[in-house]
């Protein structure tokens, strides 16, 4: 059987049987595990200097391969073109799009490096299958060394229409590096739409289609396929998880403190794609417009920090702090506190549990390729009392979660609505939507998303 070859910009830790990983990581780490390979990628260290090379670490069949990055290749692949250009780009906020040549030069300069620290590794038939954003450019790299391998491509992110995607200066160098793998997999058809889009109407290239095949693109001299691949969860282990969780500390101290009243909750990282200030001003519309609420529910709302040193993400975290300041100090009382804002991280054992306790999953991105949060608060609800989703139509998540209460997240009436609905939904109801998610999040779970890619991508060897 061919190694696996996973290349990511972060490599998840894994602690063998430990739950601190995430449902990709887990699933991701499954496969390597069965085929043997390697999971290779920038360890997370900031360097003075050059690394010496790859630090190798064994865990069984799997090897974990991590190299850091000095700080001028951070600044310009990870920082930079990675999330100040790439980042805004594809989740349809050109407004934020920053462009610098150096950077993009650099992310380009990083993807062969990484490429070239890769290549000496690798044996002739190992399969492939690099992940996200960061890495665009990496098969085309690696096949300029000479690679021969079945190389493969997932997007975890939206891909942007045509027309956003122009705004990002070198857009035709990046979708020619795509080209340059054999599979390139999204998260939904609209986002495989974009990419087909773009190929016809800005690339002069040509697609054929054949039933549920992934599509055959022919472009830039090369020919690949591809094909939409959402991204499940483990739901039955987060369930699991959910439950040992119910009498830990966090939860306790959370019911203690809520004092039977009811619990809406939202986990994202303060990303300014999450909708986070249009979900604290539907919070506040639905306590203005009603207020028997007042009083009767609390926003838990955590936000762990995420890219702090990209100037938007500064800009939105003291746009949050103001928001919420503003919303509490009209609204609280002495013993309330409208809104609960944590700008902290929690392992994902608690926050599984804490999920189970709520009420209300709000999960309302502006943008966002799939949203894994939306799956795993359905899947850690109690199923004989299960509280309800109200999900963006923008989550990828909005495809197959169609049980959901759906909203926009502009609209911030539409949001408020949702909200008093799930609130008072009885228990018949939310049992059936609960069911019929649970259903689709157990078809297509994580493995089965895995198993769907590799497939394809060895399926054109
Ligand atoms: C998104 C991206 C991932 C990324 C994660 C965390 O989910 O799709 O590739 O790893 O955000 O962001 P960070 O910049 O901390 O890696």
């Amino acid at each position: 059987m061919s190694r696996l070859i996973i290349v990511s910009n972060r490599v998840a830790p894994i602690s063998e049987g430990g739950p601190a990983a995430g449902g990709l990581a887990v699933g991701v780490y499954d496969a390597l595990k069965e085929t043997g390979g390697m999971w290779f990628g920038w360890s997370g260290d900031v360097l003075t200097s050059h690394p010496e090379g790859i630090k190798l670490e064994e865990h069984g069949p799997v090897t974990f391969a991590t190299i850091g990055l000095v700080r001028r290749d951070y600044d310009q692949y990870y920082r930079g073109f990675s999330n100040a250009t790439l980042w805004p780009a594809f989740h349809y906020r050109p407004d934020l799009i920053e462009f610098d040549r150096q950077e993009y030069d650099g992310y380009c300069r990083v993807n062969r490096w990484l490429a070239e620290q890769l290549a000496p590794l690798l044996r002739p038939d190992d399969v492939i299958w690099v992940h996200d954003y960061h890495l665009i450019p990496f098969a085309q790299a690696l096949r300029a060394l000479g690679v021969k391998n079945r190389i493969g491509f997932f997007l975890h992110i939206p891909f942007p229409a045509a027309q956003i995607l122009l705004s990002v200066p070198r857009h035709r160098e990046l979708v020619e590096a795509l080209c340059a793998f054999d599979l390139l997999g999204f998260q939904t058809e609209p986002d495989l739409r974009a990419f087909c889009d773009y190929i016809e109407t800005e690339a002069g290239g040509s697609l054929r289609r054949d039933g549920a095949k992934p599509v055959e693109v022919r472009a830039f001299g090369q020919t690949l396929r591809a094909a939409a691949y959402p991204i499940g969860v483990y739901p039955d282990e987060i369930a699991a998880l959910a439950k040992d969780g119910e009498s830990g500390r966090d939860v306790e101290i959370v019911k203690a403190t809520l004092h039977h009243r009811k619990l809406v909750m939202s986990v994202d990282r303060l990303d300014y794609s999450k909708g986070l200030v249009e979900r604290f001003r539907a919070f506040e519309r639905l306590i203005e417009h009603d207020s028997r609420q007042r009083n009767n529910v609390s926003f838990l709302q955590i936000a762990p920090p995420t890219r702090s040193d990209v100037d938007a993400y500064r800009d939105m975290r003291f746009q949050l702090e103001a928001e919420s300041g503003r919303i509490n100090g009209r609204y609280a009382e002495l013993d309330w506190t409208p809104i609960r804002y944590i700008h902290r991280q929690y392992e994902r054992p608690v926050l599984a549990a804490l999920f189970r306790e709520a009420h209300v999953g709000l999960v309302t991105p502006l943008r966002d390729g799939m949203n894994l949060v939306a799956k795993e608060y359905v899947s850690a609800q109690d199923p004989d009392d299960p509280g309800v989703l109200v999900l963006s139509q923008f989550a990828g998540a909005a495809r197959e979660l169609t049980a959901a209460l759906i909203v926009n997240p502009l609209d911030i009436d539409d949001m408020a609505d949702a909200l008093a609905t799930a609130l008072k939904m009885p228990l018949d109801e939310r049992k059936a939507r609960y069911g019929e998610m649970m259903q689709q999040l157990r078809e297509n779970n994580v493995s089965v998303w895995r198993d769907n890619f590799l497939r394809d991508l060895k399926a054109g060897a």
